[in-house]
């Protein structure tokens, strides 16, 4: 039989699920971190005489992030190509053309090993690359039906390494690469444990490069994970897995993972202030690259809901940011309409995001989270107010939204720890398109 999912605390028949798993790439966080590459790769197996694949993007190039990297490399004896073809929020043919790529130079074998030196969009190119290349095939054979055909891989191949040079997305450590199929205009994933990376170095001298409003609108990302995964359903409200296998990547929050966002939300808000308003402050980089990280053991394993669920048709139908969607949906969804189903727990978040609560009930202090998170996004200075200022839309447009979110995000929809019908995401979108005046 295949399992049912339930997100109610009611008690079932069935078994509630017993068992929590936590599955992480080798780790190597600081100032120098990168410099320590030819350790990294001689600890995951890598001989100094192997070739390997950097992907990236020319921005990275023209900044010497690239260049320091393939210095070091080499240094060690390492041989390394550049691939600096990835694309913002690449498309199935932009990680194709990073695969052909890796098949012309090296032959269906491919690299020995493989770096990812980016935001988002360079670590999932290479994520996918590196599967694809392992298991044969193209990109869609691996995509999810009915865009792609679903085939399950099965090799995680040469080893990968992944470099962040922003803080938010989360991808360094997360099982997924995410592609857009412009003729859909959707997103679709390649979600495997055979897609994480073996090992996440993140050094924030790597992200000093990174301009103020895209420092803001990553770290709010990295927000979002935390605050979604520290609020969102427990994983025993879920059925259990008959099969291992058959256990969902988005498992529900347990001890661990809201000891990782609770981290990350004081980590965050308290260091993004100094990171929009001075870019080298190397120390404040390295608090948010942490923060970024921990927001994602969190946010990535326990699960994201709802903000998550309404950011990705925002996303494909106005092309917008996914960390500036978060911003902008947040304060509706997450720390609006969700805050009902455990005030205490939102009042917890209020006081990691700094507010004073004392003397509030529980319920004004939970209320207090989402003045506090638009407190915090006013005064970055750099994001919109809301999803009418970030993207035009207006009342005319919410029904549109509101339906295809409830049809295409069934799977984030599901483990939001409020129950939500379409009528209430319609809702939920019209209070988030303006934030503040
Ligand atoms: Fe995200």
């Amino acid at each position: 039989m295949s399992y049912n999912r339930s997100v109610s605390a009611d008690p079932h028949e069935l078994s509630p699920e017993t068992v929590w798993e936590v599955q992480m790439p080798a780790i190597r966080v600081g100032a120098g971190a990168a410099d320590e590459l030819g350790y990294q790769l001689d600890q995951i197996g890598t001989t100094g005489d192997q070739r390997g694949l950097i992907v990236t993007d020319e921005n990275l190039v023209s900044v010497g992030h690239v260049g320091r990297i393939v210095d070091e490399l080499e240094s060690d004896g390492f041989d390394v190509d550049v691939f600096d073809g990835v694309e913002r929020e690449p498309s199935i043919s932009a990680v194709e053309a990073c695969i052909n790529f890796v098949r012309e130079e090296m032959g269906e074998g491919g690299y020995d090993f493989y770096l990812g030196l980016g935001g988002g969009s360079c670590m999932d190119t290479a994520k996918a690359t590196r599967a694809v290349v392992a298991n044969g095939g193209d990109v869609l054979d691996y995509v999810a039906a009915p865009t792609g055909a679903g085939e399950k891989l099965t090799d995680s191949g040469a080893p990968l390494i992944l470099l962040p040079t922003t803080a938010g997305t989360g991808s360094e450590i997360s099982p997924v690469a995410i592609l857009s199929v412009p003729e859909k205009n959707i997103k679709e994933g390649i979600s495997s444990p055979h897609v994480r990376a073996d090992a996440a170095v993140l050094d924030p001298t790597l992200t000093t490069t990174l301009p103020p409003d895209l420092t803001a609108k990553t770290a709010m990302d990295a927000l979002g994970h935390a605050i979604e995964g520290y609020t969102t359903h427990r994983y025993d409200n879920l059925l259990r897995a008959e099969d291992p296998a058959d256990r969902p990547v988005y498992a529900g929050r347990t001890g661990f993972t809201e000891m990782f966002s609770e981290k990350a939300i004081g980590l965050l808000s308290s260091n993004v202030r100094r990171v929009v308003n001075n870019g080298d402050d190397i120390e404040a980089r390295g608090a948010m690259l942490k923060g970024a990280l921990f927001g994602a053991i969190a946010g990535l394993t326990a699960g994201a809901s709802l903000a998550h669920a309404m950011a990705y048709p925002v996303g494909n139908n106005y092309h917008t940011n996914h960390g500036e969607t978060i911003a902008a949906l947040t304060p509706a969804s997450t720390l609006g309409y969700n805050v009902a189903s455990d005030p205490p727990r939102f009042a917890e978040v209020a006081e990691m995001l700094g507010a004073d609560t004392s003397g509030m009930s529980t319920h004004e202090a939970a209320n207090k989270a989402r003045e506090e998170f638009v407190n915090l996004q006013r005064d970055l200075n750099v994001l919109p107010s809301g999803l009418n200022e970030l993207a035009g839309i207006t009342t005319d447009d919410v029904g549109e939204l509101a339906e295809s979110t409830v049809e295409s995000q069934q799977r984030l929809l599901r483990c939001n720890p409020r129950p939500v019908t379409k009528d209430d995401v319609e809702e939920v979108f019209r209070d988030a398109l303006h934030n503040w005046k």
